[in-house]
């Protein structure tokens, strides 16, 4: 099958290409821009093979993506280029509406064209659990629980998902979407809760939890999304959406002390505990209180489900941190750890 993937050098990006390469037949052209949030360094460990190739372009710029997309011939656009980053987009909302909404439209057209042309060709969009806004207490977003995004990362996330049903109900375009929640894992741009965490302990930096730090995230390990984009990407019905979750509630704070106790077990504190570097810090704007994903449409229709629990996953992501500081340190090229997100600058 012949895969092209946007955002491919991404955190998930990358984990899904390298699924790919690595246990599929797979043809994969990765197209992405390679913003702050790309690196191909993320793809060191399959770039050589033959099945995988590299094309570095903007999904802005509706002109390349028209002639990448009608060269290549896909069977199947894995579409996952974004601005991903909450804090960023309340700071700087602009670069999300471009690349989040007329990136999606402009491959959308460019896919509706070959599709039009006679290609059997399947549109799955990766998006979030964030387009359903934030829950009380108790219950879960299902596949059907109504759109409320609340930031202008989910409100753009949440146009491109109406832009993709459109395009599937007015011109017949074939395509699933998908809505997963939180992930975590290697590679991940260390600006997101868990890789900053990470860094701020080796650096005895504070580590800033927003508010009262009771905001709570269904948490999925990266790999066992990816296997479920490839679960729908191959098995999945044209036409509906699946969302895909970790079924592993934690409040922030949790998340924050279990890091700092499995940082202790492989580099022990020297004086006072990693977690006595915690501070509360001034909240999130419009910080959604709670997100919890209902996953069981894809077990029960696609057989999916992860491998991993939270318990057995974050030790993965950080032994992979203490032992890739370069990869770090490259990809965090200008930005310090600083916070991000309080005032808008554009
Ligand atoms: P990421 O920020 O790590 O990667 C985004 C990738 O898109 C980068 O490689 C970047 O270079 C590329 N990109 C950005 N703008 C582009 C443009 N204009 N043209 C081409 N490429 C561009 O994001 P991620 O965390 O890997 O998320 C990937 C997708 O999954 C996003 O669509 C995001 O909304 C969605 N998602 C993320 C999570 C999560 O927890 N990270 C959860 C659910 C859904
Ligand atoms: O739910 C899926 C979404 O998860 C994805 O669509 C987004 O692309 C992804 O970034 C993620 O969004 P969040 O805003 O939930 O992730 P983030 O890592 O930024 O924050 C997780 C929680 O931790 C959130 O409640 C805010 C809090 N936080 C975050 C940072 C960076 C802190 O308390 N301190 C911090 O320094």
């Amino acid at each position: 099958m012949k895969i092209l993937i946007t955002g491919g050098a991404g955190f998930i990006g990358s984990a899904l290409v390298r699924l790919l390469v690595n246990e599929t037949d797979c043809e994969i052209l990765n197209l992405d821009k390679l913003t702050y949030a790309g690196n191909l360094a993320s793809l060191s460990s399959i770039n050589n093979d033959s099945r995988y190739k590299f094309i570095c372009a903007d999904i802005c710029d509706a002109e390349s993506v028209n002639r990448i997309v009608q060269e290549f011939n896909p069977e199947r656009i894995m579409h996952l280029a974004a601005e991903s980053h909450v804090d960023r987009s309340v700071e700087s909302p602009n670069a999300f509406i471009k690349t989040n909404i007329i990136g999606t439209f402009n491959l959308l057209n460019a896919a509706r064209s070959l599709y039009d042309s006679g290609v059997d060709l399947l549109f799955h969009h990766v998006s979030t659990d964030e387009v359903f806004g934030s829950l009380g207490a108790t219950g879960l977003f299902t596949e059907t629980s109504p759109y409320a995004p609340r930031s202008p990362y989910s409100a753009s996330k949440a146009s491109s998902d109406h832009l993709v049903r459109a395009w599937g109900e007015t011109y017949g375009l074939p395509f699933v979407i998908t809505n997963c929640s939180n992930n975590y894992g290697p590679y991940q741009f260390p600006e997101k809760l868990i890789p900053l965490m990470i860094m701020n302990v080796l650096e005895s930096k504070p580590l800033p939890v927003y508010g009262d730090g009771k905001n709570i995230r269904d948490w999925l390990y990266v790999d066992d999304h990816a296997r479920a984009l490839y679960k729908v990407t191959s098995e999945g019905q044209v036409g509906e959406t699946y969302n895909i979750g970790g079924n592993s509630e934690k409040t922030n704070l949790e998340v924050v002390n279990t890091l700092c106790d499995a940082i202790n077990e492989i580099r022990p504190a020297v004086g006072f505990p990693y977690s006595e570097l915690i501070v509360h810090v001034t909240d999130r704007p419009g910080h959604d209180f709670r997100y919890a994903i209902d996953s069981s449409k894809i077990k029960r229709e696609l057989g999916w489900q992860p491998r991993e629990s939270f318990d057995t996953g974050l030790r993965k992501p950080v032994k992979w941190y203490l032992n890739n500081l370069d990869w770090c340190e490259t990809v965090a090229d200008g930005y310090g750890q600083e916070r991000l997100g309080l005032k808008p600058v554009n």
